[in-house]
Formats: structure tokens, sequence, C-alpha cells
């Protein structure tokens, strides 16, 4: 009987790009997909360390396999991903977590079959973690989770050093890749029934600066949005710092990438950002807004911010406040700020207290969720093109699927629809989704 893999993922579309590369690499080794855990013989967890939560799950949810492995010795328990990367962590995971096999990190995919090839031949865990990304490995299989959506890498690692992220030390320095596979991976997903693919780096405005000859983002977008079949192009993640009004202004005049733009703000305050090391004022971030929705009218705008970093006072909470009340984003992704040992934040003498910090983040998931709802209410009455993205988890019955704008769009409706594009007419927008009715 085929031997069966199950992946739990943690963290961003990164990881959830190379989950898809693991799993194709397991298939290519003659694994298949277990439907539920307690079926396989090897479970992965491909981790995330951006905050300490994610982190804490991770290791309880490995606890619990303990009585598993006891069960079935030949069960190969791995750990891989971003929190692997953090310096000792290994070595922690051994000690709380003596029966996890298998340890990797995120710029060594490609040797897992040799990994897992070694566990069996000795039954003794394995760890292998490089440091940084020596050369993109380009053409490793794919297992996609659904036929019409893809992810594609555009650049690996991060060069910006924002002073509360792990990012820059555990995905290593900014990696583009060439161009012309990229644009060649897009065509074979077209090809293979692709109509929407997701760009993803950590700051994608700085794709190709270091490529010999260089290129832009811009130039990407226009690559791609010439490719026959391919509907929506979307991509993540923006840093406001590198957003020019050029690259808004040729957005603007491509028909395939979406009217979405996601700016992490971080914070409203100048004193808060230049601590932060983001490299823009809250003035500069304003502008970008402003060019954005002059260029591109139908433009939702969407950020993340982060309360409670070092040295945050009440006015610097207040600056963001008053920011957010301003911009009206159509949502906002809002976190607690979390020490990450080994980043300049983590350093910081004047580290806020949690019962401050949650507060402050209440008081702004109240504020946001009210325009958020505002927003979303003036929609009502609307017919939009959804693109299907498959049932509603808590309702077989309803279909659920995005805009270009990337608002999420429930309604009742066929499976035969899931991967068409319909129209909707919103009858009951909310905070978070907009219920309508296919038209
Ligand atoms: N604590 C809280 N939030 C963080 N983010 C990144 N690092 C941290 C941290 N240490 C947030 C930022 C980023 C998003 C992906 O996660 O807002 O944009
Ligand atoms: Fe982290 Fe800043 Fe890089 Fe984003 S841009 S991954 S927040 S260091």
């Amino acid at each position: 009987m085929d031997k069966k893999y199950y992946i739990l993922t943690f963290g961003c579309q990164a990881n959830e790009r190379d989950s898809e590369t693991i799993a194709g690499i397991l298939e290519k080794m003659g694994y298949v997909f277990a439907a539920e855990l307690s079926q396989a013989d090897i479970i992965l967890f491909n981790t995330c360390c951006i905050r300490e939560k994610a982190e804490n799950k991770v290791l309880s949810q490995v606890g619990e396999l303990k009585d598993l492995k006891a069960e079935n010795p030949d069960l190969i328990i791995g750990i891989c991903g971003c929190m692997v990367q953090q310096e000792k962590v290994a070595e922690k995971i051994h000690q709380r977590a003596p029966h996890v096999d298998l340890i990797f990190g995120t710029h060594n995919l490609d040797q897992l079959p040799e990994l897992i090839k070694r566990i069996e031949e000795t039954k003794t865990p394995q760890t292998q973690i490089l440091s940084d990304l020596q050369e993109i490995r380009e053409g490793l299989p794919v297992i996609r989770g659904v036929p019409f959506k893809a992810r594609v890498n555009i650049t690996y690692g991060c060069n910006n050093f924002c002073t509360y992220c792990i990012v820059p030390y555990v995905r290593g320095r900014e990696k583009s890749r060439e161009l012309q596979y990229i644009v060649q991976e897009v065509k074979d997903l077209v090809a293979d029934g692709v109509v929407e693919v997701i760009l993803l780096g950590q700051n994608v405005n700085s794709y190709g600066k270091t490529l010999e000859p260089p290129v832009t983002f811009a130039h990407l977008l226009e690559q791609l949005n010439a490719i026959e079949g391919l509907k929506r192009i979307r991509y993540l993640t923006s840093h406001p710092r590198d957003f020019n009004v050029d690259l808004i202004k040729t957005i603007s005049g491509l028909a395939k990438v979406c009217p979405h733009f996601h700016l992490p703000l971080q914070s409203g305050s100048n004193q808060i950002l230049q601590k932060m090391n983001r490299g823009y004022t809250r003035e500069h971030y304003k502008e970008l807004v402003e060019t954005v929705r002059q260029y591109v009218p139908s433009a939702s705008i969407t950020t993340d911010i982060i309360v409670g970093f070092p040295g945050e006072t009440d006015k610097d909470f207040q600056d963001t406040i008053d920011l957010v009340e301003e911009l009206r984003f159509d949502s906002a992704f809002t976190f607690i700020y979390s020490a990450r040992t080994g980043t300049p934040a983590a350093k910081m003498s004047d580290q806020i207290p949690l019962t401050v910090k949650k507060t402050r983040l209440q008081q702004l998931m109240q504020v946001q969720n009210q325009i958020s709802l505002a927003i979303n209410y003036q929609l009502k009455g609307q017919v939009v093109k959804v693109l299907v993205d498959g049932c509603s988890k808590k309702d077989q019955e309803i279909l659920e699927g995005r805009t270009a704008t990337n608002k999420s769009i429930l309604f009742p409706g066929p499976k035969e629809l899931i991967g068409k594009f319909v129209e909707v007419e919103l009858t009951d927008p909310q905070t978070w989704i907009l219920k309508g009715k296919l038209i």
C-alpha cells in the first residue's frame, strides 16, 4: 500500500507555497495524500515564527502526537519552516519533543527525499538547516490545492530588517527569480487551467533590482498581463517605501492586475515608524494612498498594523487611530507586538505591558471594524464579479469567492461553479464578508 503524507501549514502564503512544493516532492517519492492525520506515515509541520503565538501553537500540536508515535514507531514526524531557522530552536525541539524525527529549514526543501531515506535506513532523527539560500532551485515539483489559482514566488527572503521582524533572519537575503522563469511558469500554469496567480515576495516592489540586467516589478506585471488566458494577477506583499507613482500608473493600465493594494502601514506615528526602520513617514504613506485612489478609483486598500511596539506612547497610538480614521482602509490585519529573539526591537528597553497592548488592539479593531462595515455597506445592491473558490466551511450549500478587490463574497449556489467567474448581487454586506445572490 502507498505511504501517506499529511502536512500542517502555519503562517503566510510563502509557507503555503512551500507546502505545495513539499507535497510535490513527497508525491514524486510515491507518497499519497492522507485524508486524516491518523492515517499518515509522515506528518510534517511547516511552521511560522512571526509571533510567539504561532510558535506555541505548533509546539502544543506536536506534543499531542506523542501517543500516535508510541503506537506506530515507523511514523515520521517532521518540523520544517521558519521556526526551525531560528538559533537553537532545533535543540529546543529535540528536548521538548523527542518524538520528532526530522527537522529541516526553509532553504533545503529539495533535500527531503535524502533525509527521509536516512531516517528509514538508520532509524535515527535527522536535522538539516542551512543559514541561507545558496541558489534558487527551479523546477521543483508542486501540488496545488485548487486547479484554477496558483501562488508563484517572485522573490525569496527579505533585506529590509524592520526592527520587529524575524523574517530576514529565517528567510535569508532577498533574491529574485529570473524573469523568464516566472513568465514561463505562469504560461504553463495557464495552460494547466489556472486563471488567477498570486505573486509572492516579502517586498514585491523590490523585485528584480539585483538581477543582471535589472528588471522592475512593473515590467514583470506587464509581461504577465500579456499572457492570454490569464484573468487575474495579485501580488503580496508591498512595501510602502518602494511603491512609487510609476508603478501605480502601470498597474492602473493593466486590466488583469487586481485593483487591490495591500500596503502594510504598521504604525501611524513617525517616531514609531522610525524605530521600526520602515523607511517612510505617515505623510509619505498618506500621499501614497491618495495617489492610488487618484489613479485607481475602484481600488480597495488594506493594511497591517502592529500595536504596542516598544516605546509606543498613548500619543503614538492615537496617531495610528487618527490615520486609520482618515485613510479609511477596507480592512486591516491588526497585531499585538510580539518580541522575537534576535531582532533589535526585542532588546529595546521600553517594552509595553500586555494589558496595554490588548486594550489598544481592541480599540483599534473597533475603529477599523466600523469603517470596514461602512465601506462594505455602500456596496449593497451592487453586482460584482466573483471567482468562486469553493464551498463555505460552515455550509456546503454556500459558495465563497473573491472580487478583484479581494472582498470575500458568500452566496448560495451549486458546486459546479467552483473555479468559474460569476456575477453576484450584494444583498447583505457585513464587516468581513458580503452576502449576496447569484445573477
Ligand atoms: N509582532 C507583531 N506583528 C508582527 N508582524 C511582523 N512581525 C511582527 C511582530 N514581531 C506583522 C506585521 C507584518 C505582518 C505579516 O505581521 O504587521 O506586516
Ligand atoms: Fe518583515 Fe519588514 Fe521584511 Fe516585511 S518587509 S518581512 S515586515 S522585515
